[in-house]
């Protein structure tokens, strides 16, 4: 490599250096600017080998459908995914036929019909209008991709559902408003969604709320990032290969340098 070549190479790893620095330096200060700090989980699913939790996972959905349905949709995710967390065809047949949708039939008119597993889940309420109205004028989001849509996600969706303490004296809390310790604001629309036993668990896991707020988080984790569990085993694949790659490139180098350095 001549003298021109290799200062081209050093530039151009300075650059990667320093852009490397001031993206991890805005991820810090971006995070030391949340101002509510919320309990670290431990979650299955974190870190580079995490794995999601099926038993977990159907227990949050339960909690989700039981719960969390009557006032927010996932509109993204249909029946049919629910066989990655371990469902048959038949029982996701089940469970889309208990909620009905609208379609139109051969003379024009708007008729229901229960849901397929190709149906998106059905959200409870026909239009966002109609979901302000019913929640004294708050929007309960879609939480299809709440997790995601949140800085730290799971942990904070942890901390808000088991969040709600007795407001400060000082506090006014005005009516349809509920006092949240890890709201930002405090205020939110939100009433309290998980009490003990708000759920009966099928496999006799005690339902208290912290239980239920662990569970349905793992349900909407997934519900946020479906593909997680195949892109980490492919980026696990990768490395394996570019480690393999690295040491058959050092040993060809040596062989091929090996009668040069000789003389
Ligand atoms: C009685 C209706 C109702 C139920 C039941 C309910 N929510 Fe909500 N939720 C709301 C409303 C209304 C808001 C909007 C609050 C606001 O904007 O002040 C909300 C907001 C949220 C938010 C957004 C918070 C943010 O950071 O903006 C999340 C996450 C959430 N709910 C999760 C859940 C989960 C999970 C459950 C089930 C365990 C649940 N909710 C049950 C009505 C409900």
């Amino acid at each position: 490599m001549n003298r021109v070549s290799s200062c081209f190479f050093s530039r151009n790893i300075l650059k990667l250096f320093f852009s490397l620095v001031i993206i991890c330096s805005s991820n810090s200060s971006f995070a030391a600017g949340e101002k509510i700090s919320y309990p670290q989980l431990n979650w299955s699913f974190a870190g580079i080998l995490g794995t999601f939790d099926r038993t977990s996972q159907q227990r949050g959905l339960q909690v989700y459908k039981e719960v969390c349905s009557g006032c927010h949709g996932m509109r993204l995710l249909a029946y049919r995914n629910l066989k990655s967390i371990g469902y048959n065809d038949d029982e996701i047949k089940a469970f889309a036929a208990e909620n009905t949708v609208n379609t139109i039939n051969d003379d024009g008119e708007i008729v229901e019909r229960p849901a397929r597993p190709s149906d998106k889940f059905v959200s409870p309420y026909p239009n966002d209008k109609a979901a302000r109205a019913a929640n004294g004028g708050a929007y309960p989001p879609d939480l299809s991709l709440i997790v995601k849509a949140r800085p730290d996600g799971a942990n904070y969706l942890h901390a808000l559902l088991t969040g709600y303490v007795e407001a400060p004296a000082e506090k006014n809390v005005p009516d349809g408003m509920y006092y949240n310790k890890y709201y930002s604001g405090n205020l939110i629309g939100m009433p309290q969604p998980l009490y003990d036993d708000g759920v009966e668990y099928a496999d006799g896991t005690k339902a208290t709320p912290y239980q239920m707020a662990k569970d349905v988080t793992a349900f909407l984790a997934w519900a946020s990032e479906p593909e997680m569990e195949d892109r980490k085993r492919l980026g696990i694949s990768v490395m394996l290969f570019l480690l393999l790659l690295t040491a058959l490139s050092y040993f060809a180098m040596k062989q091929i340098w090996a009668p040069i350095k000789k003389q």
